[in-house]
C-alpha cells in the first residue's frame, strides 16, 4: 500500500533526527517516493547526503537556496503529496505550525498541502510537558493533524520521561493507517483472531500449539491499511502488536469465544485465523504439580466449544483449515459444517508454509465452490488476497439495494454511498435512506426513511459521514475536529462541547460543554474527560 505513494518526510533539529534515516529507508524499501525536507537545524544532526543516498531523491533544505525551484517544485510536491510526516518534530516546529508561521521550507510545505499531516514529536520531557507545547499540540490536533505520541523512556539528557521519538514501526503503522482511510474496507468493521490458545494445566503449564499469530497479525494490518476498523483478538505471541487496531488479549479458547461473541454484533466480517484448541484439561490444578509427588500424570481433556458455529448474524465468516492430507476435501467439509463464506486452507506439509513461517501456501475456497490456488506468498500478500475475497463477498451482500417503493411518490435517487442513498423528494426536500435494522451485512431489498432534511448540504454530510449534523449549525456551532464517533464543536461563545450519540451514530448530541479547549480535545482523543478515569 505504500508503493508509489508520495510521502514528504519533514526532519527537524532534534537529537532524534538520526532515527528519521531508518524511517526514510523503510518507506523507500516499501516502494514509496520519499521527499525529505529538512530544517536548517536538522542539517546540524544529519547531513542531507544521508537522506539523498537512502531515498535516491533530492533533499530540500533552505528556502532561499534556489527560490524558483522552491516555488515550483516544492509547492508542486506539497500539492501532490499523499501524506506529510514530520519525524522528529521539535517544539519549535510544533509552535510555528500551531501559529501558522511559514518562515522555512518545511512549514511552507505543510501550509501549502492538503494531504493528511502526521507529527511525531521528540524532545526533553519538560519541554514536552510544558503547557505551551501541549497547547500547541492540542491546537494542531484540533486542526486534524495526527500526533504520534512520544514514548516514555531514557532521554538524551539522561532524564526519564515522555519525550522519546515514538518507535519507527509505530510511526510507519500510523502512516499506513492514515493512507488507508478511504480504502475499499472503509467503514467496515473486521474482527480477526490470531495466535494459538493456551489451555492451563496448572499455574505454570499449559497446552498450546505451534501457531505464531503471524497470519492473523498480517490480516489485521492489511485490513487496517485498507481503511477498516479492526478488532484483533489475540493470544500471547512474540510479535509486536499492530498499531491502529483495537487489541483484545485472551489466553484460552473460552476467553476467545467470549471476546468474539462480544465483538460480533458490530462487525461486518469475522476472520478466525487463530488456532483454537479443540480440548482443554477438565480440571485446573490450583498449585504447581510437583514431579516428586506425582510420578505419573494423566490429563483428562474435554472438548472446547466451536466458536464459529456459535456466531450468529449474517456477517461474512472466514475460517482457516490447517490440513496435512486431502486439503480441498477436508477444507470444503469444514466450510459447509461451519456455514462459512470462505475458508483459507493451508497444507502444513509444504515447506515454508503454515505455523511460524513468514510465507504461506493456501487455497481459498468460497461457499459457491470457487477454488483459488495461490502460490507460496509472504503472509502479508496472502492477507490481501483473503481481503480481496472478503470485499467481493461483502459486495455480494450489501450492494443489492433496491430503493423500491419510493419512485411512485416521485422520489429520485441522486447519489449513493455504500448502503446509504440520497433521495430527492418532489418538493425539493432531501431524504437520507438507509435500513437501520439490517444495514451492515444483509441483502437489502428496501430502504426506509430515517429523517428528512431541508438542506441538500445536510443530506450530503450524512451521505459522506453516515451521521447527521443538523440541529447544531443553526445555533452557530462549528465542527472543529472529528475522531471515531466523537465530534468537537465550538459554540459561538467559544465554549467547547464534545458531542457523541452513544445510541445513534447518525446524529450527534451534547454530552457536556466545557470551557477549556484542552479538556474537549482530551475527550476527543481518549473518549473521556481529564477529570474522569477511563470508563
Ligand atoms: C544537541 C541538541 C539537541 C536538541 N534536541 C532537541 C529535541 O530533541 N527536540 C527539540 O524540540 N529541540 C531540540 N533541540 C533544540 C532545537 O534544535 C532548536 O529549538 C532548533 O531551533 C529547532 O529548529 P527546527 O525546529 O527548525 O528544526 C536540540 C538542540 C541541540 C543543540
Amino acid at each position: 500500500m505504500l508503493a508509489d505513494k508520495n510521502i514528504i518526510l519533514g526532519v527537524t533539529g532534534s537529537i532524534a533526527a538520526y532515527k528519521a534515516v531508518e524511517l526514510a529507508s523503510k518507506l523507500t524499501q516499501a516502494g514509496a517516493k520519499v521527499d525529505v525536507v529538512m530544517t536548517e537545524a536538522a542539517t546540524e544532526f544529519v547531513t542531507p547526503l544521508t537522506f539523498r543516498t537512502i531515498t535516491h531523491r533530492r533533499v530540500a533544505t533552505g528556502m532561499f537556496e534556489s527560490p524558483s525551484e522552491v516555488d515550483i517544485q516544492h509547492i508542486a510536491l506539497a500539492e501532490r503529496a499523499d501524506v506529510v510526516v514530520i519525524a522528529p518534530a521539535t517544539a519549535t516546529v510544533i509552535a510555528k505550525l500551531a501559529s501558522g508561521i511559514a518562515d522555512d521550507l518545511l512549514c511552507c510545505t505543510v501550509l501549502a498541502t492538503k494531504a493528511p499531516l502526521i507529527l511525531a514529536p521528540a524532545m526533553n520531557v519538560n519541554m514536552y510537558e510544558n503547557p505551551i507545547t501541549q497547547d500547541n499540540l492540542a491546537r494542531l490536533r484540533a486542526r486534524g493533524f495526527t500526533i504520534v505520541e512520544p514514548a516514555y523512556g531514557v532521554l538524551a539528557s539522561g532524564k526519564i520521561g515522555r519525550g522519546r521519538l515514538a518507535d519507527i514501526d509505530h510511526i510507519l503503522g500510523t502512516i499506513r493507517q492514515v493512507l488507508g482511510k478511504g480504502g475499499d474496507l472503509a467503514e467496515k468493521h473486521i474482527i480477526v483472531t490470531a495466535g494459538g490458545t493456551q489451555e492451563p494445566i496448572d499455574p505454570v503449564r499449559y497446552i498450546g500449539n505451534r501457531s505464531s499469530g503471524k497470519m492473523g497479525y498480517a490480516l489485521a494490518e492489511a485490513a487496517r491499511d485498507r481503511g477498516a476498523e479492526v478488532t484483533l483478538i489475540t493470544t500471547p505471541t512474540s510479535i509486536p502488536l499492530p498499531i491502529g487496531v483495537e487489541v483484545v488479549q485472551v489466553q484460552t479458547a473460552l476467553q476467545m469465544k467470549e471476546a468474539v461473541l462480544n465483538a460480533v454484533p458490530q462487525a461486518d466480517t469475522l476472520i478466525m485465523a487463530a488456532a483454537v484448541a479443540d480440548y482443554r484439561p477438565a480440571t485446573l490444578a490450583e498449585s504447581k504439580i510437583k514431579k516428586e509427588t506425582t510420578p505419573q500424570l494423566s490429563l483428562e481433556l474435554i472438548r472446547n466449544p466451536d466458536i464459529l458455529s456459535e456466531v450468529e448474524g449474517s456477517l461474512v465468516k472466514v475460517g482457516f483449515a490447517a490440513e496435512s492430507e486431502d486439503l480441498i476435501q477436508n477444507a470444503t467439509a469444514k466450510l459447509k459444517e461451519k456455514d462459512l463464506d470462505l475458508i483459507v486452507a493451508n497444507d502444513i506439509t509444504v515447506a515454508d508454509s503454515g505455523f511460524g513461517a513468514d510465507t504461506n501456501k493456501v487455497v481459498l475456497i468460497d461457499r459457491r465452490g470457487n477454488i483459488e490456488d495461490l502460490p507460496l506468498l509472504p503472509k502479508s500478500e496472502v492477507a490481501h488476497k483473503v481481503l480481496d475475497k472478503v470485499v467481493e463477498l461483502m459486495g455480494r451482500q450489501t450492494y443489492v439495494i433496491l430503493p423500491i417503493g419510493y419512485e411512485k411518490y416521485g422520489w429520485k435517487v441522486v447519489d449513493r454511498k455504500g448502503c446509504r442513498h440520497l433521495l430527492q423528494a418532489p418538493k425539493g426536500r432531501y431524504g437520507i435512506y438507509i435500513n437501520p435494522f439490517r444495514r451492515r451485512y444483509v441483502v437489502m431489498t428496501e430502504v426506509c426513511l430515517l429523517r428528512p432534511v431541508k438542506e441538500l448540504e445536510d443530506a450530503q454530510y450524512f451521505l459522506e459521514h453516515g451521521r447527521i449534523l443538523v440541529g447544531y449549525k443553526k445555533y452557530g456551532y462549528e465542527v472543529k475536529a472529528i475522531k471515531d464517533d466523537r465530534y468537537l464543536l465550538e459554540t459561538p461563545k467559544k465554549r467547547y462541547g464534545v458531542y457523541t450519540n452513544p445510541f445513534r451514530k447518525d446524529e450527534v448530541c451534547l454530552l457536556r460543554p466545557v470551557k477549556k479547549l484542552e479538556d474537549a480535545q482530551h475527550f476527543l482523543e481518549h473518549g473521556y474527560l481529564p477529570d474522569k478515569q477511563r470508563p
